[in-house]
């Protein structure tokens, strides 16, 4: 899917690939240091060979992955948004979303959110999950964007959201 941000920069959304690992790798390494902790609550230096194939190596059934490239430049990732679904609960899927920090504001991760949301609805996969910190207004914002319902916990620094996908 072809896309122009409110920038004006044309950005192509796509599954992810296996060959998908040194590009993922280089984002990850362009991300600022608020970025990853917004994502991964924790600071991330590099992901692991084993991390970078569990990442792009998908059943497209159980766990699902898109990522944004530029359509000047297919090799720079610019987001990358994935669920991967709770075995213990199979219409549930744990959600994550990121967006290079460049691109921010300008309506890519609802872009992206609402691609996953639109892989998991036929895949029976009825509401995601997400932990974020409390003051994370734009992940906040963006699950609510996409969802009919959002449920929200708070958990000290931390806020366990639950969002009802839209039918
Ligand atoms: C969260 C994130 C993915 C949002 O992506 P984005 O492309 O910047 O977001 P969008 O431009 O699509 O905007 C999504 C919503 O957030 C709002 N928003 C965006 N940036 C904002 C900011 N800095 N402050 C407050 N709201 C903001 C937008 O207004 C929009 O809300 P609306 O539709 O109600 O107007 C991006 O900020 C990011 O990568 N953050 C770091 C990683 C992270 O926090 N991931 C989420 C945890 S799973």
């Amino acid at each position: 899917m072809e896309l122009t941000l409110s920038s004006g920069t044309e950005v192509v959304i796509r599954p992810i690939r296996p060959d998908d690992k040194a590009r993922l790798a280089a984002a990850m390494a362009r991300l600022s240091d608020d970025s990853v902790r917004k994502r991964f609550l924790a600071p991330k230096p590099r992901l692991s060979g084993t991390e970078l194939r569990y990442l792009t190596e998908i059943d497209y059934i159980d766990h699902w992955a898109e990522v944004a490239v530029l359509k000047r430049d297919p090799e720079a990732i610019v987001g990358v948004a994935r669920w991967i679904r709770d075995p213990r609960d199979p219409a549930s899927a744990e959600a994550a979303i990121v967006v290079g920090d460049a691109l921010h504001g300008q309506g890519l991760g609802r872009a992206l959110g609402a691609a996953i949301a639109d892989a998991a609805r036929p895949r029976d996969v009825r509401r995601f999950t997400a932990t974020m910190l409390s003051d994370n207004v734009a992940a906040q914002r963006l699950f609510a964007a996409i969802s009919e319902r959002l449920l929200v916990e708070h958990d000290g620094a931390t806020d366990a959201v639950v969002a009802e996908l839209a039918a």
